[in-house]
């Protein structure tokens, strides 16, 4: 089905078939946005957008991980809207938490695999989209982490990851200049989502306890996500840090 926009924005999110993706691609339909919700698992991400406008929602099986699924899915948002003002490299993953020496070769592989090179796939599918399109431009909004900040405990795949996506950001920020593109990052703490359901219980602190940690409502991300796309492209936020205010981080705790 075609849905053609010349008007109103179109939003790219990876990860949208749950939690922080799907909340913000909910935020964007809801102020206007033509949204792409992209993750893996079809039935999931039709479910979401079975309870969207169809006519301003579409749903895109991708695995970020996969450079001919991204490519496939960036050219489907084309055919469907016709141009590309966001996208919302959100999507990502942990692996349990273990010792540093006893990190299997193949998990470290994985979690770069999706949150590094995934991030950098999308990135460059939008970013060419941008640079050619008229009017020219657009904004990237990353997923980084306060991982990206400081590591948890026997987190060394993630937190590696999350310091590497700080680096894209900038690459974005700084080489999307000349052509009316922004990059942002996002460091999120703590939002209520099935990755973080295991906070509530307990996680592990660098003293070697274990602590229940507070959660935040995943609202609140989606609200600021939506702040930051409606920004004009001569403004930009380049680095923002939203968390539940009890959690430990602060303080050193
Ligand atoms: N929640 C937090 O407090 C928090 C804190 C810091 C950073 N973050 C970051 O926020 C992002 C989203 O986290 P979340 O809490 O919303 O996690 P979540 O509830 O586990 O959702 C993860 C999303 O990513 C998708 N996904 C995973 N691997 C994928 C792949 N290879 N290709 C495409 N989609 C994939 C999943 O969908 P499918 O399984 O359908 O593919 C799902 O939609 C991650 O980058 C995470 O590191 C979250």
């Amino acid at each position: 089905m075609v849905k053609k926009t010349t008007q109103a924005k179109v939003a790219f999110i990876t990860g949208a078939s749950a939690g922080i993706g799907k909340a913000a691609g909910i935020a964007l339909l809801n102020a206007g946005w033509h949204v792409v919700f992209a993750a893996r698992r079809r039935e999931v991400l039709e479910q979401v957008v079975s309870q969207c406008d169809q006519a301003r929602a579409l749903a895109v099986v991708m695995d970020v991980g996969d450079r001919e699924s991204v490519k496939h899915a960036f050219a489907r948002t084309q055919e469907t809207f016709g141009r590309l003002d966001l996208l919302f490299n959100n999507a990502g993953r942990g692996a349990p938490a273990m010792p540093f020496e006893d990190l299997p070769y193949e998990t470290w592989l994985e979690v770069i695999n999706t949150n590094l090179n995934g991030m950098f796939l999308c990135a460059q599918e939008a970013f060419r989209r941008f640079k050619n399109q008229t009017p020219q431009g657009g904004r990237i909004i990353n997923n980084g982490s306060i991982s990206a900040q400081t590591p948890r405990p026997m987190s060394v795949a993630y937190t590696t990851t999350k310091h590497g996506v700080t680096g894209l950001t900038k690459s974005i920020a700084l080489d999307g200049r000349a052509y009316n593109i922004c990059g942002c990052q996002i460091d999120i703490g703590n939002a209520a989502t099935e990755m973080t359901q295991r906070m509530s219980s307990g996680a592990l602190q660098p003293d070697g306890s274990t602590l229940p940690e507070a959660r935040m409502d995943v609202s609140h991300v989606a609200q600021t996500i939506l702040h930051i796309a409606n920004l004009p492209l001569d403004t930009n936020m380049l680095s923002t840090t939203i968390m539940a205010n009890e959690m430990p981080f602060v303080g050193r705790g």
